[in-house]
């Protein structure tokens, strides 16, 4: 079993000078997506660069990257201050109708998210309006985006290839609400960043390490424009990664092989499957669980984030909470220690190698912008696993320290709460003429 987990851990968890191998490949990669070259990174416009933070006024803002959609109204202060005065949060599902399936068409789901904008509004007030939307869109604007592809197992009809913001307003005419503006769309990457540096000018890379991962980055000469702009690199679908035998297998039995690679690796959906793959490996070894075939590790994306977040979290000697878990999740009564132990170090590999890579990408961005390391870095970061599972934040912030070494002090990452929402508020600000409305 030792030897199991030490092999494990071999094929698994990367040495400094495979990180950066990574982190120079990913750089290679951003140069060639911005040269219009054949990349796996999409490096999208946003036509956005930082906020001054003196934004002012009152916006709505809708949050949807996922099945849950978010609608909050945003008071800018003006100062680098904002509040969230109002917000409802709503599953993409009425009753027996799924909007997020292929049964399901775009103007269906924009209607369903206009119904609830429409129950947040005030009589008589004009309400300019940022949308989130976090998938890879072709922007050819800041109020327009074209869905390249779902991710994230989304599969609603006719909006693959069709303008985003086309069929947000046609659905606010069908409902006949005039008082809402579309102004913005951003990705939730972009909406973390123009929060962050709303408040903190060094803020320069914005990420979302949740159930999906990307990362955007204030590009210093955008393509189209030669100017700062905030490109969104759709950095899950990064490819060049040393791949395992559970990495193979879970991308082939995904819903779109070959796609969104690092976001396999490290996204908030498939750490729990990856983890599943590998007991149920052990498992058939006979390594674990001898007189048990346990449902749940034979079920595909039954273990989930919140599941590995909790085997690292059990801190006792006898890892008690795991116990609990398999009881509970597994079915299993009498887990040895040893399979305990074995399964909260399976959990720990996994969350370390996606530890790395993510590292391993943010220092590919650094060395892109500022390769003599000249200035301070904030990189905002949102998204649960970021901030929830045990461990993760603070050995991303010691392996960066380790790749950068003397000159860590200049890299700082960041929780940004909320920042995907508030950004598209901060979004539509930075470019409505009225400066919303008053507070
Ligand atoms: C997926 C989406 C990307 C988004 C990320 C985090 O990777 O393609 O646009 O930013 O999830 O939500």
């Amino acid at each position: 079993m030792v030897n199991a987990v030490r092999m494990l851990r071999a094929g698994f968890v990367l040495a400094e000078p495979q990180i950066l191998e990574i982190a120079d490949s990913f750089q290679k990669a951003m140069a060639d997506g911005l040269a219009g070259k054949q990349s796996s990174l999409k490096m999208l416009p946003s036509y956005l660069t930082k906020p001054t933070g003196i934004e002012k006024g009152v916006y709505l803002a809708v949050d949807f990257g996922g099945t849950n959609v978010r609608v909050l109204t945003v008071e800018l202060k003006g100062s680098g201050a904002y509040q969230t005065l109002g917000w409802q949060s709503f599953p993409l599902q009425d009753r027996d109708y799924n909007f997020t399936s292929p049964k399901a068409t775009g103007h269906e789901l924009f209607s369903f998210i206009a119904e609830k904008i429409k129950s947040m509004l005030s009589p008589g007030r004009i309400y300019p309006l940022g949308l989130t939307f976090s998938f890879p869109s072709r922007q050819t604007g800041v109020d327009r985006a074209i869905l390249i592809k779902w991710t994230k197992e989304i599969q609603t009809s006719g909006v693959e290839g069709h303008d985003v913001s086309e069929i947000l307003k046609r659905a606010l005419v069908d409902k006949n609400i005039t008082q809402v503006i579309p102004k913005a769309i951003i990705n939730d990457t972009v909406g973390t960043l123009l929060t962050a540096s709303y408040i903190d000018q060094s803020a320069d890379i914005g990420s979302i390490c949740g159930t999906g991962h990307n990362t955007c980055y204030i590009e210093p000469k955008a393509p189209i424009t030669g100017q700062p702009m905030i490109i969104n690199m759709e950095s899950g679908n990064f490819d060049n990664l040393p791949l395992t035998d559970y990495d193979i297998k879970l991308d082939r039995q995904s819903q779109a092989p070959g796609e969104q690679r690092l976001e396999k690796m490290v996204g908030g959906q498939y750490i729990g499957e990856l983890v599943r793959l590998i007991i149920q490996d052990f498992i058939d070894k006979k390594l674990l669980f001898k007189e048990s075939r346990p449902e749940i590790f034979y079920s595909p994306y039954h273990v989930k984030s919140e599941d590995v977040a909790l085997l690292l979290a059990d801190t006792s000697p006898d890892l008690k909470d795991v116990d609990q878990w398999l009881k509970t999740k597994g079915h299993i009564s009498g887990s040895l220690i040893e399979e305990r132990i074995t399964l909260r170090s399976v959990a720990s590999i996994v969350i370390i190698r996606a530890v790395q890579l993510v590292a391993a990408t943010y220092t590919g961005v650094i060395m892109h912008i500022d390769p003599g390391l000249t200035k301070r870095h904030t990189i905002a970061i949102d998204g649960s696993l970021y901030e929830l599972m045990p461990g993760f934040a603070n050995k991303l912030s010691i392996t960066l320290n380790n790749i950068f070494k003397g000159k860590h002090q200049s890299i700082t990452t960041k929780l940004t709460k909320d920042g995907s929402g508030v950004g598209a508020a901060i979004a539509a600000a930075s470019v409505d003429q009225t400066g919303g409305t008053p507070g």
